[in-house]
């Protein structure tokens, strides 16, 4: 499925061009015929929050007992992990549902399974984002083997919740809203502070993108002056700061690290 959109840019998570595969769901099946393509800029946070949850049980199991240093470098990075998570589905919750349920009442079943994976998350959420909160200053195993577990069950459930919205919600969202509509979830979507550096964030948002996407992906979504920047102090900075996290595990990520994106940064 490739259709190219005809709405303009409005930031570097909005304009692909083309139908991005999904990331994990199955053959997307049209619900009704769309004119936009706008979810992929959502499927892209998607892929951003695989890495993420697939990533922070080995962070934290890579802190070593007693090691509170490090210990609180991991529990900053997982509280911000979280409160991204808590935002995107709120922004969801705000502008998705209640849309779908009167532009389209025969997916009421798939609203409310949204819903309730959403508020399932949310709570497993609350219960990782205190045990850290605790454990960010003892670094004890026991809170630790606590958190990882939280952790692992949380990954599960984005993965399943991920794949049923990006099959059973994307394709009506895509035919029920405008482009007007879609550029202002983003505008408002930006209007909330970032819980991390903002070149760290963009570092792990294109570490997200498959490598065979990533240059076409830059190219759209960063404009001159941010990729001027990226390349010449954000790379940096997002090196750092992961290198920093990971210091005592190498992660599920990897990633193309920014070694990779020299032509595409150009
Ligand atoms: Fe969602």
């Amino acid at each position: 499925m490739s259709r190219v959109r005809s709405g303009p840019r409005s930031g570097f998570v909005s304009a692909m061009t083309t139908r991005l595969p999904s990331t994990g769901a199955p053959e997307r099946v049209a619900a009704a015929p769309s004119t936009t393509c706008r979810s992929d800029e959502v499927v892209v946070i998607h892929r951003l929050f695989r890495r993420l949850f697939a990533e922070a049980p080995s962070l934290v199991r890579g802190v070593a007992p007693d090691d509170t240093a490090h210990a609180r470098r991991v529990a900053k990075h997982l509280h911000a992990v979280i409160a991204l998570l808590h935002v995107h589905h709120r922004t969801e919750d705000e502008f998705f549902w209640d849309v779908m349920t009167d532009r389209a009442p025969a997916c009421g079943l798939h609203v409310e399974l949204m819903r309730r994976q959403h508020g399932a998350v949310s709570d497993r959420l609350d219960v990782a984002d205190a045990l850290v909160d605790r454990w960010a200053y003892r670094a004890d195993a026991r809170t630790a083997v606590r958190i990882a577990t939280a952790l692992e069950e949380i990954d599960r459930m984005l993965v399943e919740h991920l794949v049923d919205e990006e099959r059973e919600a994307f394709p009506v969202l895509d035919a029920i809203l405008s482009d007007a509509e879609w550029d202002h979830i983003h505008k408002h979507a930006q209007r909330h502070k970032p819980p991390m550096p903002i070149f760290v964030l963009l570092g792990l948002m294109i570490d997200s993108v498959p490598e065979a996407d990533r240059a076409a992906w830059i190219a759209n979504e960063l404009p001159a002056p941010i990729r001027f920047a990226y390349r010449t102090v954000g790379r940096r900075q997002y090196e750092r700061a992961i290198g920093r996290i990971r210091s005592n595990d190498r992660g599920a990520l990897g990633g193309a690290g920014a070694a990779g994106l020299e032509p595409a940064m150009a």
